[in-house]
């Protein structure tokens, strides 16, 4: 844990959302217990009414609506706002795009997201549907590295989920939402722990 002058120092990160928020609540709440080293500075959206925005606002954080993926000039411009707020960490919650080379590579190594599935299975959309319809066993849910291919980097950890006869896809994405919740705040304060 950082420390200077005996008081504790966070490190900043950023979320970027597209809808709802649920993973971007359970980072929250957790950077709110004691002894957590982050804290999330910045929120963006690339979808103007994404839930998510509110529950920023709520918690006092920072937060806009920008479609920066489409433009170098706003994605620019994002990167200028994240190295203005010492963003150590960029955690893709829900974030509906794939981010551009460049955007990745100045800040590489230092984006993450979560999956709803057991990584390299099942990337992309519709993981649960697919999960149900080859009769799989097992599913869950990975936080790895971001590079330019969907889905596709480093794992960094991985919870899994049994599924059982009775279980359909709602019922699937409860339980997997419900980890979820658990490893990606538990995920982001080992990573910025070893920095
Ligand atoms: C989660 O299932 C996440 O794994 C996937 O998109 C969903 C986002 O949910 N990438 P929320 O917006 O965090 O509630």
């Amino acid at each position: 844990m950082r420390k200077l002058n005996g008081k504790l120092l966070k490190y900043n990160i950023a979320i970027f959302i597209s809808g709802r928020g649920s993973n971007l609540q359970s980072i929250i709440n957790y950077s709110l217990k004691n002894k957590t080293n982050y804290n999330v500075k910045i929120v963006i959206s690339n979808k103007q009414k994404a839930k998510g925005l509110s529950i920023a606002k709520k918690n006092g954080i920072k937060n806009y609506f920008m479609n920066f993926t489409k433009s170098r000039k706003l994605g620019n411009l994002v990167l200028n706002d994240l190295k203005k707020n010492k963003i150590k960490l960029v955690c893709l919650a829900g974030f509906m795009r794939i981010l551009p080379d460049y955007f990745i590579k100045s800040y590489n190594g230092k984006i993450i997201n979560i999956h709803p599935s057991l990584l390299p299975k099942y990337k992309g959309l519709n993981t649960h549907k697919r999960v149900i319809k080859n009769k799989e066993k097992f599913t869950g849910c990975t936080v790895h590295y971001v590079n330019k291919y969907l889905d596709s980097g480093r794992i960094i950890s991985q919870k899994k989920i049994k599924i059982n006869s009775k279980d359909t896809e709602k019922t699937i994405e409860k339980k997997v939402l419900k980890i979820e919740h658990k490893i990606y705040p538990l995920t982001i304060n080992k990573i910025l722990t070893n920095l």
